[in-house]
């Protein structure tokens, strides 16, 4: 398996300025040695190019779209060629508005292949507002939404269906924080969601086997992990960290659990802010939790 890095520099989804230095962070942590000695081919292609953040408030509930729609054609479009070379996608980012662009893509991929598609959404927050529900106007905090075919027409249809997702497609892990109207959104579209009550009550374990009941070889198994979802004392470089976040055990044991489904296909590792940062310990973290989801193990290799 070649596992093929795409750096998408920018913050331009996110409130907060400096995920746009996520790529390098990543690959001053070692992502693609740390790949490559597991065993992996490892292709990194670089960092893909984009507008500037232009920083300024949102227009009808959404900030920076023309920007936002820009830099997810050049991520579609990157993880489009992926697949079709048979490399497994690592989409670095950058905010997690670009799932909208990545995740497009694995839709139509899985589709085409006649594979049923599965997302786990590792996360702090539920990213499911559009325009008419964000209390920030920020689109990093929309790409659920868009994916399930809500949202700015701009930022939908892009799989060649309405919506990319269906919302059974999709489990959620780790959410702790949850606008108003998002709360209402998941209860009427039927989301999986796998709070930290949930983790707190069942444990990891658990909620994991649930989160990948039904995970067969004929599924294409996505993830897109925001590293906000992890405990900020575990990860402080991101931009909007909300405590009481797995540990960092917690989360090995998540990632160790989807690695042993032998079903990863495709990944989005998101949100990390290397200008909140302390000495690139989120980094670090992210290539350390990385590792076991590539399938790392203290005993076997
Ligand atoms: N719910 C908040 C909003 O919509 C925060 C979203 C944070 N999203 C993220 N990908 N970090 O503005
Ligand atoms: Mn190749
Ligand atoms: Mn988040
Ligand atoms: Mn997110």
């Amino acid at each position: 398996i070649t596992v093929e890095l795409i750096g998408a520099p920018t913050d331009v989804g996110a409130s907060v300025r400096g995920a746009g230095m996520g790529p390098d962070a990543l690959r001053v942590a070692d992502i693609g040695g740390t790949l490559a000695r597991l065993g992996f081919g490892v292709l990194d292609k670089g960092n893909l190019a984009g507008p500037a953040t232009p920083w300024v408030p949102p227009a009808n509930g959404l900030r920076h779209i023309d920007e936002v729609v820009e830099w997810n054609r050049a991520v579609h479009s990157a993880v489009e060629q992926a697949l079709a070379a048979g490399h497994l996608p690592m989409l670095m980012g950058g905010d997690h508005c670009l799932a909208i662009g990545s995740i497009s893509a694995i839709a139509r991929h899985a589709r085409q292949a006649g594979r049923k598609l599965r997302v786990l959404w590792l996360d702090a927050h539920s990213d499911v507002n559009t325009e008419r529900t964000s209390p920030s106007g920020n689109i990093h905090g929309m790409p659920v939404a868009c994916l399930l075919g809500q949202g700015p027409q701009a930022l939908t249809g892009w799989s060649g269906e309405p919506a990319a997702l269906s919302p059974d497609a999709i489990r959620f892990i780790g959410i702790r924080s949850v606008d108003a109207e998002e709360k209402a959104a998941i209860r009427t579209l039927g989301l999986n969601v796998f709070d930290m009550r949930h983790i707190d009550e069942h444990g990891m374990r658990t909620t994991m086997t649930e989160a990948l009941q039904d995970v067969d070889e004929d599924t294409h198994l996505h993830v897109s992990f925001d590293l906000d979802c992890l405990d900020p004392d575990y990860a402080p470089g991101v931009g909007t960290g909300v405590r009481g976040g797995p540990t960092w055990r917690e989360m090995q044991l998540c990632m160790e659990m989807i690695a042993d489904t032998g079903r990863l296909a495709s990944l989005d590792v998101v949100e990390l802010n290397p200008a909140l940062d302390v000495r690139n310990r989120t980094a670090e973290v992210a290539v350390e939790l990385i590792e076991s989801l590539f399938g790392k193990s203290t005993l076997v290799r």
